[in-house]
């Protein structure tokens, strides 16, 4: 099984609408089976997916008293989206991070240890992790147990900036998960104008790995009303076929 978490402390990037389509495609293009968690209090991917937080989710796992890893993968249920099960987010993991007493009281390894479980490690060849726009408790949780991370990037001069930061955490994680690799940065909502072609020139001038862009289209959009991956509402969109090229791609760079 691979772990791959889609990280950016940026809001709005294309975060979820990366890792539900990742999954999706995964589970119905590769028959693949896919554990997508919901690191994030908002709870997107939950929701698209047809979860029922009220089951139990990730909040629950990272305060477990005792042996998360079993009490993680036993909150693991079934979607509305064939091959895909999930690992609900709650609006409890916003609280999580609310005072430092409560962050000392989380389990952070718990996601690692529900990811090392023969059953899990057995059952899904990939586990995607859609993470909030913050670095909190969920966030480290899903880096501790990750292999890999995929950057969701919006390009434009903030997010660039952006980027040491996020780098500088990604390597401070590498002390804790030696093995972490950054599988690469994904320019979302990409369209053409001489700014933004620069500006993703610029970003793989600088040696960090990249995946082809993901172009804007108004379908996305569309797809969070439907909750239905573009794969099944607009699969010709130009979105819809670059998140296949991505995937494609995604596959390729697995280990
Ligand atoms: N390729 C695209 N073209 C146009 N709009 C897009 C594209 N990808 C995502 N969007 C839109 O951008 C918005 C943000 O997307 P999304 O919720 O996936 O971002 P996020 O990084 O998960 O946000 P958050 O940080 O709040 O979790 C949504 O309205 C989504 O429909
Ligand atoms: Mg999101």
């Amino acid at each position: 099984m691979r772990t791959t978490v889609i990280l950016n402390l940026k809001g709005g990037v294309a975060k979820t609408a990366t890792a539900v389509n990742l999954a999706a495609i995964l589970a119905s293009d590769y028959k693949k089976t896919v554990l997508l968690v919901d690191a994030d209090s908002q709870c997107n991917a939950t929701e698209f997916f047809g979860g029922d937080p009220v089951k139990g989710g990730l909040a629950d796992a990272l305060r477990h008293d005792g042996d998360g890893g079993p009490f993680a993968a036993a909150s693991i249920q079934a979607s509305n989206f064939p091959g895909v099960d999930l690992l609900c987010g709650s609006e409890d993991l916003m609280d999580l991070d609310l005072t430092k007493v409560e962050l000392q009281s989380v389990r952070a390894t718990v996601l690692r240890e529900m990811v090392q479980r023969p059953a899990v490690r057995e059952r899904y060849d990939y586990c995607i992790v859609d993470c909030p726009p913050a670095f909190n408790a969920a966030s480290t949780a899903a880096l501790i147990a990750a292999d890999d991370v995929i950057i969701p990037i919006k390009l434009d001069a903030f997010a660039l900036r952006g980027m040491g930061n996020l780098m500088r955490q990604i390597a401070n994680m590498r002390k804790i998960n030696p093995s972490l690799q950054l599988s690469g940065c994904l320019p979302t909502m990409w369209y053409n104008s001489p700014l933004i072609v620069e500006a993703e020139k610029t970003l793989g001038a600088s040696g960090l790995p990249m995946y082809p862009h993901i172009r804007r289209t108004n379908k996305v959009d569309a797809m969070t009303f439907a909750q239905e991956p573009l794969l099944l509402t607009s699969p010709r969109s130009a979105a819809g076929i670059d998140y296949r090229e991505f995937v494609r791609e995604y596959i390729e760079r697995g280990n």
